[in-house]
């Protein structure tokens, strides 16, 4: 079996007016079909471009970009994306918003099947009822389920999560944590998870790679067991405080902060 996602030996640099910017370097990541990984590493250091280039709206100066085992040339309608700033349109309703990839998108459904389709996604994150509410009626965690919503709506093979949450405050985004689990039992993706927020990673990946400091490659791996249910209790386990542990330090590598192995202290 092929992973879904296929990642190897990427190198990208971006033109600027005072020469390339190396962003990524020798980037290696892995995703089978149904997992979840998480990115996490030092602002800037390139896991933005990262999405980017699974997307297909980027193509790497070299290396391998593969899924389902094609190379990606050019961009996905099987891969949906949320981002920190939920963007949704104000003078349309939050169905409205939800049914907007799918006037861009080719689709089979009917108005009816793909109304169905929103109102249902709209159940699943909880927001029932609020389907004719314009974007300002919602709070900040509303807006991002509704966002959630949008980037699904197409049934992506692949979700991409760039910092979605990372605008929220501690106890909203510990409630779209659980969110995600039940979107994810539904609703099958394989998924992306771009994070500051190494608990958040814990809790929702199967899989943490820990990026280097600019230009990114791929520093480390944490392979996180399988948790069951969704239960925050999960992050006050010794063994959740171990992982944490050596996710910070790999972090603290990555920013300089830290000497890595092998390099003298
Ligand atoms: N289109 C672009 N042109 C030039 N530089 C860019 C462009 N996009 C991002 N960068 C630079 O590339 C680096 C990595 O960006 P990004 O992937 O957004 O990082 P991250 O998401 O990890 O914070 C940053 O230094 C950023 O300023
Ligand atoms: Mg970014």
């Amino acid at each position: 079996m092929y992973p879904m996602i296929k990642i190897e030996g990427v190198r990208h640099a971006y033109k600027t007016k005072s020469g390339p910017l190396p962003v990524l370097d020798g980037l290696e990541l892995s995703v089978d079909e149904g997992g979840f990984v998480a990115v996490v590493g030092p602002s800037g250091c390139g896991k933005s471009t990262l999405t980017r280039l699974i997307s297909g709206l980027m193509k790497p100066d070299e290396g391998m970009v593969m899924l389902h085992s094609e190379r990606v040339t050019g961009p996905r309608s099987t891969v949906g994306m949320a981002f920190q700033n939920p963007v949704l349109l104000e003078w349309r309703t939050i169905l409205d918003n939800i049914l907007l990839p799918l006037e861009i998108v080719p689709t089979k459904l009917s108005k009816k099947e793909q109304q169905d389709r929103a109102r249902y996604l709209l159940s699943i994150v909880g927001l029932e009822g609020f389907e004719e509410k314009r974007p300002s009626e919602l709070s900040g965690g509303m807006r991002q389920r509704a966002s959630l919503c949008r980037a699904l709506i197409h049934q992506p093979e692949v979700l991409i999560l760039d910092e979605p949450f990372g605008a929220l405050d501690a106890f909203t985004r510990e409630d779209l944590w659980q969110t995600m689990y039940k979107v994810k039992e539904k609703e099958p993706f394989t998924g992306v998870l771009i994070t500051h927020d190494l608990r958040e990673a814990i809790f929702l990946a199967d899989q943490v790679v820990v990026l280097s400091g600019r230009p990114a490659r791929t520093q480390y791996v944490l392979d996180v067991p399988d948790r069951g249910p969704a239960d925050l209790e999960h992050l006050y386990t010794p063994e959740a405080a171990e992982m944490l542990a050596i996710l910070r330090h790999q972090i603290e590598i990555a920013q300089g902060r830290a000497p890595a192995e092998g390099e003298a202290a």
